[in-house]
């Protein structure tokens, strides 16, 4: 819980007296003993996954990587046992729960294996390269009873979550629009199996911010306008910038708009995110994008007729995107384990995420709003 205070009049006679306090930080399972078995090796795992779990006090048993130096440099640093096969580390008896970070095309055969061992699972985003894919794991892992869930972890960013808290407490009213923003110059070159996929902006990050919007307003878009586009001169198939218009049910609307070829200063770079409702506003800054590679905390401003009018709140918020928001991913899991129901970033939740990025898709490629319905009834 942070303790707010109101810092700055919003006009100019605001008496600025309030005080707020948000619920944004990551719950935790009341057991944290429940063993972690990590496929992938990779930049994830040891710069976000590892370290959150290590702040969570969370059991890793071992890791797999199909190039065991990966899996070697990783445990060195975290001090966790190597496995050769996945199948041995899938056998391990304390394993309760398979934490998948690889690239999405080898991650459905990775996941049903895990299930049919009864494992539960987390897997990463995007959690396949189809649709189709996806809804086929969703349903097989309901059919063998496991719990899955995907690690949108964007939903426990400090802002996004805290942005949620105001809206589940109508203090902006009726929601009527969310927006999030991003100007900066990613190297994508980090990652080398992404230059040449098609779809990469949407399909790789916006896919966080579709998310994030979806959770924050509690409720998912009808229809997806969406445009993508590459910039001048750029190794990468797939696109880098992006403009997506969301329709959610009655007034509600939504846009993200990103780009990652800001060759500015970072003085110039932004990454903003604003839901506005009826009787209020609440926006922020999403410090993971700031301060490039190091980030920052993120910021958030609330304004509320129905808590002060004339007042602006910005409350200091702990925590980051990276790696703070993965113990709320593994947290969430770990407690509908233990609550048994379904966590809230379930694998039946996702396919609602998927439809609108598949559904951006398709709209770039037709040029036209494309309806979520039309991406699951495609693949039926
Ligand atoms: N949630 C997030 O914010 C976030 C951020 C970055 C990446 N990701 C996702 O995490 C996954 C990994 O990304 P990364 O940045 O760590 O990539 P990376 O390229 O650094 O690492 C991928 C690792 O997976 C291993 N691997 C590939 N196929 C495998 C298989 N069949 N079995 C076992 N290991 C296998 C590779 O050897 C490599 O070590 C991707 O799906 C990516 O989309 C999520």
């Amino acid at each position: 819980m942070s303790e707010g205070r109101a810092v700055q009049p919003a006009s100019g006679n605001a008496a600025g007296k309030g005080r707020l306090a948000l619920d944004y930080k990551p719950r935790l399972p009341a057991d944290r003993s429940m063993g972690i078995a990590i496929v992938g090796a990779g930049d994830i795992v040891v710069n976000a996954h590892l370290p959150a779990y290590k702040l969570a006090g969370f059991r890793v048993i071992g890791i797999y990587d199909i190039d065991r130096s990966k899996a070697e440099a990783a445990a060195k640093t975290h001090s966790i046992a190597v496995f050769d096969e996945l199948a041995a580390l899938l056998a391990h008896p304390g394993v309760r729960i398979v934490d998948i970070a690889v690239p999405a095309r080898y991650q459905p055969a990775i996941a049903r294996q895990a299930a049919e061992r009864g494992k539960h699972l987390l897997c990463q985003k995007p959690l396949a390269e189809s649709y189709r894919q996806a809804r086929e794991l969703a349903e097989a892992c309901a059919a063998l009873g496991v719990k899955a869930a995907v690690n949108q972890q964007m939903r426990w960013a400090p802002g996004i979550q805290a942005s949620r808290c105001v809206v589940e407490r109508g203090w902006l009213g009726a929601p009527l629009q969310a927006s999030i923003q991003v100007n900066v110059l990613t190297p994508w070159e980090l990652w080398p199996w992404l230059s040449h996929m098609p779809t990469l902006e949407v399909m790789y990050h916006s896919i966080h911010y579709l998310d994030a919007i979806r959770y924050v307003l509690g409720t998912a878009p009808e229809y997806v306008y969406a445009d993508g586009a590459k910039y001048p001169g750029q190794t990468y198939a797939g696109e880098t910038r992006t403009m997506i218009h969301l329709k959610f049910p009655g007034e509600v609307r939504g846009l993200i708009h990103d780009s990652h070829n800001n060759r500015m200063p970072q003085d110039d770079w932004y990454a903003t995110f604003r839901f506005e409702g009826t009787e209020g506003v609440v926006k922020g800054t999403n410090g993971a994008l700031y301060n490039y590679p190091h980030g920052r905390e993120d910021t958030i401003a609330l304004y509320s007729e129905r808590l002060e009018p004339g007042c602006l709140y910005a409350p200091t918020l702990e925590g980051r995107w990276f790696p703070h928001a993965f113990m709320g991913t593994m947290g969430e899991l770990m407690r509908a384990i233990e609550e048994d129901r379904e966590p809230v970033n379930s694998l039946a939740d996702n396919l609602l995420t998927l439809q609108t990025v598949f559904a951006a898709y398709k709209s770039m490629a037709e040029n036209r709003p494309v309806y979520l319905e039309e991406i699951a009834a495609a693949a039926t």
